[in-house]
């Protein structure tokens, strides 16, 4: 399927990341049906995305007719079997969860017409795992939106060895409708690009650390300074959660069972402790007394 057969999408799951993939998809013109189990979750979307939107037209980065257009392409609902109607995409964002992923997918593949696209938004399960649920695994995909959507210009587009390449230009396409440069992965890998980047800086900044070769403070500063980067290590690690870190490389290391992947002991010490980051308070820096 082409992208100019691309009218109607569906977006299930109206967590941090689906509503604001579904504002995007109506932004760039698309009727847009935005589902998710809890009512709550979609009122929490709608009144989230109208802030945004009322900031964007103070901006100037949107006129006060195109955001209202916009949102007349915005159906919420709690009914997949409504949502899915007549889509030609569907951009799955649910909780990261093989068995509920999975169960959405297949039934997806019941609801949906022979020629719809589904994508998985997962940043972590790769698309062959869902796409075993189906009778289309030539078209289904990975399109990994990045946080928060509405502000990160990019998407990475994967293919598994079943997804043909007419169903990941049309997510290229899409994505560029959409304003959002698309990335292909023309194979499948655990963490695709990006995350398997800022994983590999990580583990040698912790290594370096653990070692006893510079302090973590020290490894951030010389990130920032010499590789340009905005932001260390340690303070991403804050940033983002180091639980969320930690149980991501969990999974890395039971599914390799490699040693080398074996989460970090200063990182698993601060898991157990509950030093979890920015979200508690402290994590490798201390932000009780208003950041560090
Ligand atoms: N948060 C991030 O930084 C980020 C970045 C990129 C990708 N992702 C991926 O996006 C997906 C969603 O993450 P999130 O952070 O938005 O999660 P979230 O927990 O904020 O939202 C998940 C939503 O899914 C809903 N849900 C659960 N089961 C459902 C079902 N069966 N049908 C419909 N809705 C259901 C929940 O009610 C919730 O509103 C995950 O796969 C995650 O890996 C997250």
């Amino acid at each position: 399927m082409a992208i100019r057969q691309i009218k109607n999408v569906a977006v299930i799951g109206s967590g941090a990341m689906g509503h604001q993939i579904a504002m995007l998809c109506v932004l760039g013109g698309f009727e847009t049906h935005l589902q998710d189990i809890e009512e709550q979750a979609l009122n929490q979307a709608r009144d989230t995305l109208e802030g945004h939107m009322a900031n964007w037209v103070k901006k100037g980065k949107i006129t006060e007719q195109k955001k209202d257009e916009a949102f007349a392409r915005l159906h919420l609902t709690t009914k997949m079997k409504d949502a899915v109607k007549d889509v030609d995409l569907v951009i799955e964002a649910v909780v990261e969860k093989l068995d509920v992923k999975q169960e959405v997918f297949s039934k997806l593949d019941k609801l949906v017409s022979g020629h719809t696209i589904l994508a998985t938004n997962s940043s972590t399960i790769v698309n062959s795992k869902l796409a075993e649920v189906t009778s289309r695994p030539e078209k289904v995909l990975n399109m990994h939106f990045f946080y928060p959507p509405l502000v990160m210009d990019c998407v990475e587009v994967v293919m598994s060895e079943q997804t043909s390449k007419e169903t990941a230009q049309t997510a290229l396409d899409f994505c560029e409708r959409i304003g959002r440069t698309g990335i292909l992965l023309e194979k499948e890998i655990y963490g695709f690009i990006a995350n398997r980047l800022l994983f590999a800086i990580s583990k040698e900044a912790l290594y370096l650390y653990e070692e006893g070769y510079a302090d973590f403070k020290d490894i951030d500063l010389i990130t920032k300074k010499a590789l340009k980067h905005p932001i260390g290590p340690f303070e991403l690690m804050d940033l983002s959660g180091i639980d969320v870190g930690y149980y991501g490389n969990l999974q890395l290391y039971q599914e390799t069972g490699d040693p080398k992947d074996k989460p970090a002991k200063s990182v698993e010490k601060k898991v157990r402790a509950g030093i979890l980051g920015r979200k508690t308070g402290k994590g490798w820096y201390d932000y009780s007394t208003g950041g560090k």
